[in-house]
């Protein structure tokens, strides 16, 4: 596949009128009310761009994250990721997208599989989409370890051995690995410590820099944004 030339104008990601419903269902499973989740919400990333997404508790953020990820089906509205509208994209089209949109999830405990070990963890993604060979997979491996600040032998450890922080960190390795175009970060530090909160950010700015990421930064709090 040959990719279109490099305009810095067009956005990454456009967000057009974005509307969610969940429906509610009675005892008797019939469907009597929707849960407006999300009402046409519009917005754009340029590439390298950070854009934060601010809302209360309950206004829909996971909503549109999970959609544009497409883990939620939109109920009406576009989602043009680098000038293709991915809204109602099958499985099969959508594998290529899933690769370029990584997300990070808000709660770092309950996002990584407890029996898996830190290391197949982070390598899952290159697998899923076979990335690499199997030791090219291993030298990635120890690179992200070593981009989020983790130590090498954190690979043979299971998620319960780490603290939130450093599980955060390991969830945001976990995205780095497939080196997608975006990542959307679903409040990334909520769940965390104060003091650790400022060091998973300055982390999140440092890779920014580093490797251009473009990001959509959800958050209930302006101040973190
Ligand atoms: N699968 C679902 N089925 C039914 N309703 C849902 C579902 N997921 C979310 N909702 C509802 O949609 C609304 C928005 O939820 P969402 O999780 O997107 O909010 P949020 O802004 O991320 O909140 P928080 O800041 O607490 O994380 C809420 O009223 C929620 O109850
Ligand atoms: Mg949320």
């Amino acid at each position: 596949m040959s990719s279109p030339p490099v305009n810095s104008a067009a956005p990454l990601l456009e967000v057009r009128d974005l509307t969610k419903r969940f429906p509610v269902k009675t005892g008797f499973g019939r469907p009597v009310r929707q849960v407006h989740a999300v009402e046409k919400v519009s917005f754009s990333i340029a590439p390298g761009e950070v854009v934060g997404l601010v809302g209360e508790s309950g206004s829909g953020k996971t909503t549109v994250g999970r959609t544009i990820m497409r883990l939620t089906e939109p109920t009406e509205g576009q989602i043009l990721f680098d000038g293709t509208d991915i809204a109602h994209k099958g499985a099969r089209e959508m594998l290529a997208f899933r690769r370029r949109i990584q997300m990070v999830f808000q709660d770092p405990f309950a996002s990584l599989n407890p029996r898996a070990r830190i290391g197949a963890l982070i390598a899952e993604g290159m697998e899923i989409h076979r990335i690499g060979t199997a030791r090219e997979r291993a030298e990635r491996l120890a690179e992200l370890l070593d981009l989020v600040g983790l130590p090498p032998e954190a690979a043979g450890r299971y998620p319960h051995e780490f603290s939130g922080g450093q599980r955060q960190r390991i969830g945001i390795a976990r995205a780095l690995a497939v080196s997608p175009s975006l990542i959307v970060a679903d409040e990334p530090v909520s769940a965390l410590d104060v003091s650790v909160q400022a060091q998973v950010l300055n982390l999140l700015q440092d890779l920014k820099e580093r490797l251009g990421l473009t990001i959509l930064f959800i958050a209930h709090d302006l101040a973190v944004v």
